[in-house]
Order: C-alpha cells, then structure tokens, then sequence
C-alpha cells in the first residue's frame, strides 16, 4: 500500500474541477463540428487556443512536460489514425475516412479539466466505426465502477474486458491519473489488471479515466518528435477521456457541456 497519497477534493473544489472541464467539454464540443475533410490539425489547436483565451483559462498541455523531454508545444494533442496520443498538431491535412483524437486541457481558478475523443473525418469504415464505438463504450464502462468501496482496478478491469470482448487490444504504456491542481496525480489508472497499486475508492477522489484502444497489437512506437506514440502495426487507435469525480451518488462526469 501507499505508492502516493491520493488528493481527495472537497464538494467546492469538485465545482471548480467541474467549470474547468466544461470549458475542456465545449472546446472539444466546437472541434467536433470543425472536424471534416480539408481542415489541419493546426487549425483545430487555433480553435481550442482561441476559447481558451476566451474563457480566460490556461492552457494545460502547452509546455509540459513529462521526462526530459522537450516541452509539449500546443493547447491540445492531436493523434490521426495510426496515431495514438500525443500527436502534435500542424499542418496535417485531414481526409475523409481518417479518425482523429483530440485531447484538450485546461486549468481553471488553479484546477486541470482534461478530456478527449476520437472523431470520424466524414464517413469511415465500418472497422473504424467499431473501434470509436467499443472505446467510448470501455470508457463509460469503467466509469459506471467508479464508486466509493470499489478498488481502482474495478475500472481497469471493465475497460479491458469490454476491449478485448470486441478483438480490441488496450494500450499499456499509457494510463490514466488522478486529477486536481496537477494534471497527473496519483494515481495510475491502467486500461487492464494486474498491475500496480490498487487503492479502494473513495468520495472526493477525482479521475481522469482514459482507454486508448488498437484494433490491433497494443505495442506502441514513439516518433522522433519525442511525443506521438504510433501503433508498432500501423492499424488505428482510438481514445476517449472523460474526467470524473466518485460521489456519493456515484459517478458525477466533469467534462461533460
Ligand atoms: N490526457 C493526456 C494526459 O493525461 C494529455 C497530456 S498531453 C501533454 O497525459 F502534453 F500535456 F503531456
Ligand atoms: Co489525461
């Protein structure tokens, strides 16, 4: 036990987390009706630094970073197709049939707000269709087990199951995090069991939950820009973040419009 204290957030703080991921919800709201055929990469992070600015936030991702590696260059990552995270957005062109991931943060009154999802570009294949399909369903899955008494890989355990019931294969080198003033706080939250800490929840805690889901080998590759992480088979990726807080009342979705 105890590989990090887990912050638990007071009724208050939770508002406020709940008013930085609306912010994190309508930008991600507004980008998915930009998305379509023509549009770059690039101009959907305009988009999102624009609202940012205007709801007088701060950009969450712009400047992070992880090891020591260089510092994250933009307001949200964008991840196409074989992509899985971390994509850098610029002057990629989107086509139709492509997928796209965005993933925005954003910090509010001192607290993140951080969410993501995966974007049809026009019509795609049927494969991709089930791919966005079974990873939003993994990742409401793994929410419906965040409630307190439940241990962490409860929610682990619902994505991957839902995953690999469907063919699908869960990344491993990615989790998802507690959430709060920092963007990563304890703890991990992988998208399969057996590994790690595996804390009993409780009210108050406040999750970032988010399966990135391969159609085929869950190994990954990173590029040499230092942050996308590719498919090691070149097959498509897909990811869905939604953060949450574990209530009373069970789960209470933040970055929801
Ligand atoms: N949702 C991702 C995460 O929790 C986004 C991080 S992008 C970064 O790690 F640039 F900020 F690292
Ligand atoms: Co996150």
């Amino acid at each position: 036990m105890k590989p990090g204290m887990i912050i638990l957030k007071t009724k208050k703080e939770i508002e406020i987390m709940r008013e930085a991921n609306r912010i994190v919800a309508q930008i991600l709201e507004r980008i998915g009706e930009a998305v379509g055929p023509g549009i770059t990469t690039g101009e959907l992070d305009a988009i999102a630094e624009k609202m940012i600015r205007k709801a007088k936030a701060r950009a969450a991702f712009k400047g992070y970073q992880m090891r020591n590696q260089t510092p994250y260059p933009a307001c949200v990552c964008s991840s196409v197709n074989d992509e899985v995270v971390h994509g850098i957005p610029g002057p990629r062109v989107l086509n139709e049939g492509d997928i796209v991931s965005i993933d925005v943060g954003v910090v509010h009154k001192g607290f993140v707000g951080d969410a993501a999802r995966t974007y049809p570009v026009a019509t795609i294949s049927e494969q991709a269709v089930k791919l966005l399909n079974v990873t939003r369903e993994s990742l409401h899955k793994g929410i419906e087990q965040a409630v307190p008494g439940n241990r962490l890989h409860d929610i682990s355990a619902a994505v991957q199951k839902h995953v690999e019931s469907h063919g699908f294969s869960v990344v491993r080198d990615f989790v998802g995090h507690g959430i709060g003033r920092n963007m990563h706080e304890p703890p991990q939250i992988p998208n399969y069991t057996g590994v790690g800490w595996n804390p009993r929840l409780k009210t108050g805690m406040v999750l970032a939950l988010e399966p990135m889901v391969n159609e085929g080998t869950w190994r990954i590759k990173l590029l040499d820009d230092e942050w996308t992480a590719v498919t090691a088979d070149g097959k498509l990726s897909a990811h869905f973040e939604h953060s949450i807080a574990v209530t009373d009342n069970g789960p209470l979705i933040l970055s929801e419009p």
